[in-house]
């Protein structure tokens, strides 16, 4: 922690209304962090909002914002700044993952998909970034995921995207580092949360073995103490650590096949 931040400090996390960004709010929040919680059902947030306060007496803030609108993360800063909050820390975590083939989905499917897992995620660091960088003190973790290495899934925009994360946030962590900020990409695996209900394929995965599964507490843990240790990259759990290193050594050509072979999803 930086000595000379003023208390009470206060995190921004994008999709605090389940799963690991829930975690995370909780987490920070018992790291003294007061929490400004984003997302678009504002009855979980409100509810999130109460057992932050109730549970670690500190300032939690509900903000209902859909990141698919492309003016969202302007009016989330604005509010920010009405409200007078400083905002230390930034959290992108909101996301999903789409189950279609890319050709047979709408495009203003594929467009919202594009703009909520990695414009936003963009223009948020875009707008808190100055002046973390004036203040010489700033955490970003934007949520990748072990998906960046893994073979491609058919048509599919999620891997992609989450490369992208991967590469930007370590560009961002170079050029922010000198200026006391951190930037971690946070490469979570099979985490139990809401995310496979919305995809549509609890199913499926339902049926992998217990030991391939983190829970989104020890996700935002270990999240966390990367952001503050300074890792630009944080793989979570030791078999994810192990498969990102293994499918990062693959040449292209064995995980074209293997990405040919894949049913799971
Ligand atoms: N679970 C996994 O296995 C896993 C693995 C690797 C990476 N990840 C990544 O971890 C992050 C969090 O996922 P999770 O597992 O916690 O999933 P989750 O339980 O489904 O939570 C997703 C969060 O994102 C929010 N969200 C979705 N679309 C949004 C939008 N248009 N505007 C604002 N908020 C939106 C949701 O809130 P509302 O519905 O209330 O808007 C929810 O709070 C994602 O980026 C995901 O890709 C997950």
């Amino acid at each position: 922690m930086n000595p000379a931040a003023d208390l009470p400090r206060t995190v921004l996390i994008t999709g605090a209304s389940a799963g690991i960004g829930k975690a995370l709010a909780h987490e920070f929040a018992c790291h003294e962090f007061d929490v400004v919680l984003v997302a678009r059902r504002g009855d979980k947030l409100q509810q999130l909002e109460a057992e932050i306060k109730q549970q670690y007496g500190q300032m939690a803030y509900p903000l209902v914002e859909d990141l698919a609108d492309p003016d969202s993360p302007q009016r989330i800063h604005d509010w920010c700044r009405q409200q007078g909050l400083t905002v230390d820390a930034l959290v992108n975590n909101a996301g999903y993952a789409l189950h279609s083939d890319f050709v047979a989905t709408e495009w203003n499917t594929h467009r919202d998909f594009i703009q909520v897992m990695m414009t936003s995620l963009v223009h948020l660091c875009h707008l808190f970034a100055p002046a973390m960088q004036d203040r010489g003190y700033g955490r970003i973790i934007n949520l990748a995921s072990i998906a960046a290495w893994s073979p491609q899934l058919k048509g599919n925009l999620y891997g992609a995207a989450k490369s992208f994360v991967l590469d930007f946030s370590q560009a961002l962590d170079l050029e922010l580092r000198p200026h006391g900020i951190h930037c971690t990409a946070l490469c979570p695996g099979f985490t139990f949360s809401e995310f496979h209900d919305v995809m549509g394929t609890r199913g499926s995965v339902s049926k992998l073995p217990r030991f391939l599964w983190m829970t989104a507490e020890e996700v935002a843990r270990e999240g966390f103490e990367a952001v503050m240790e300074g890792k630009p990259v944080h793989v979570t759990g030791r078999l994810n650590q192990g498969l990102s290193q293994v499918m990062a050594a693959l040449p292209a050509s064995l995980k074209h096949y293997l990405a040919k072979q894949q049913k799971l999803m």
